[in-house]
């Protein structure tokens, strides 16, 4: 049975919110896979992507994801680039449905222009780096979805209503 729930979407999506308040209402365990990360190593995902590099976090990455995908009854908040490697997808589904949260570049840009905590973001034109990023992943999110949820101007209680409509209407 596939019971863990799968967030998966663009950084600033607004998983982590999500994941907490969904996991509330349908009595479920958050698990989130950069939290994984951080309490394996010890170090903050921007220290690791700064002093070992990209590579060596979607390793880091790759491992989490084949040892929580396979718990039950969680809801598995997932960094933004977990898409970039399909056998990660094909082990979250084994156990999950999986949500994109969408969310247009703009909004992204809107929400995260003050943060210091996204290394891929730590350019000097961070704007034009979400629009390639975006450009290059929206495939990967549309492809991986069993359900799309659009974000954009939109509270996160309309959000997790919208999720578990699509939820209750699967089952019946
Ligand atoms: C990343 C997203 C981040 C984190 C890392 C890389 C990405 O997670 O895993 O900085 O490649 O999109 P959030 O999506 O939770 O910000």
């Amino acid at each position: 049975m596939r019971t863990n729930i799968v967030l998966i979407g663009f950084m600033g999506a607004g998983k982590t919110s999500v994941a907490k308040l969904l996991a509330r209402k349908l009595e479920k365990k958050v698990v989130s896979s950069d939290q994984e990360i951080v309490k394996k190593t010890g170090k903050s995902i921007a220290t690791i992507f700064t002093v070992e590099g990209e590579k060596h976090f979607r390793d880091l990455e790759k491992q989490t994801i084949a040892k929580i995908s396979q718990r039950n009854n969680c809801i598995i908040d997932c960094g933004g680039g977990v898409v970039l490697n399909e056998e990660n997808i094909a082990l979250l589904k084994e156990k999950g449905t999986v949500v994109y949260l969408e969310t247009s570049p703009e909004e992204i840009y809107e929400r995260l222009k003050s943060e210091t905590q996204r290394p891929l973001l730590n350019t000097a034109e961070p704007k034009q780096q979400i629009k390639k990023l975006f450009k290059d992943r929206r495939g990967l999110y549309e492809k991986a979805a069993d359900a799309t949820i659009v974000t954009d101007r939109k509270s996160l209680q309309m959000i997790v209503e919208e999720i578990e409509q699509f939820l209750t209407r699967r089952i019946s």
